[in-house]
């Protein structure tokens, strides 16, 4: 039996092994936030000759790549990137995703719409039939948590403030229990159209395109 830590690294190395015929020395990889892209990270650092930079989806991500001596960019200087790699906190076989159970959300999803194809990478305890048993963030402006709150219980969820938690983008996060999420498509967009909602961590306009997901009974499977 591998332990939770080592399904992750599986993933992460499963990722590497995907990732590295697309880069030459002039790449730049998009870099997700979270456990298990830390430790695609520790990997990016062991590979730094064969790319040029990262982008950072979270302050944290970005101390860790400088730390490995790895080159951190700014998004705005980047027209085109291979590859976003990424964990999730549920994913399901239509590969739609909830993340930002770290609070990176928005600048997941931001790092994520550039890539050319999102590689999501987790253990499989992650794989769902149906998103929303993990609490859904929203990232939401201070003056608007309580309004956006009272619209999320009107479609059926229970709002949670993650007190003493503010995002690299000076915002809030409002974590949303007992949604049934059916349409996940439907269900962002709504949420998105809700006035002071920055970003909500439903991935599913845009889903991953690849799934690497490392098992004790099948190994690292890929969907
Ligand atoms: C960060 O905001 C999240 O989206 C993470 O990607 C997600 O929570 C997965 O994290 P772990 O790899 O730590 O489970």
């Amino acid at each position: 039996m591998f332990s939770q830590q080592e399904l992750k690294q599986q993933a992460a190395d499963a990722a590497m092994a995907l990732v590295l015929p697309m880069l030459d020395s002039q790449a730049i990889v998009g870099v997700g936030t979270g456990s298990t892209a830390d430790l695609f990270i520790d990997s990016l650092i062991r590979h730094a000759d064969r790319f040029y930079a990262a982008v950072a989806s979270s302050e944290r991500s970005a101390q860790r790549l400088i730390a490995g001596g790895i080159r951190v960019v700014d998004l705005n200087a980047v027209t085109f990137m291979p590859v976003y790699v990424d964990g999730a906190d549920e994913i399901n076989l239509q590969l739609e995703m909830i993340k930002g159970g770290g609070g990176a959300l928005t600048r997941e999803k931001i790092v994520a719409s550039v890539a050319e194809k999102f590689i999501c990478i987790a253990d499989g305890s992650k794989l769902v039939n149906q998103l929303g048993s993990f609490p859904l963030p929203l990232e939401v402006i201070p003056m608007a948590r309580e309004s956006v709150a009272r619209a999320l219980i009107a479609l059926g969820g229970r709002p949670i403030p993650r007190t003493g938690f503010v995002t690299d983008n000076g915002n809030e996060i409002l974590d949303i229990h007992e949604l049934t999420i059916v349409d996940a498509k439907a269900l962002e967009t709504a949420i998105n159209n809700i006035p002071g909602v920055v970003c909500n961590g439903l991935f599913a306009l845009k889903a991953a395109d690849v799934a690497l997901l490392a098992t004790n009974d099948k190994g690292v499977y890929r969907i």
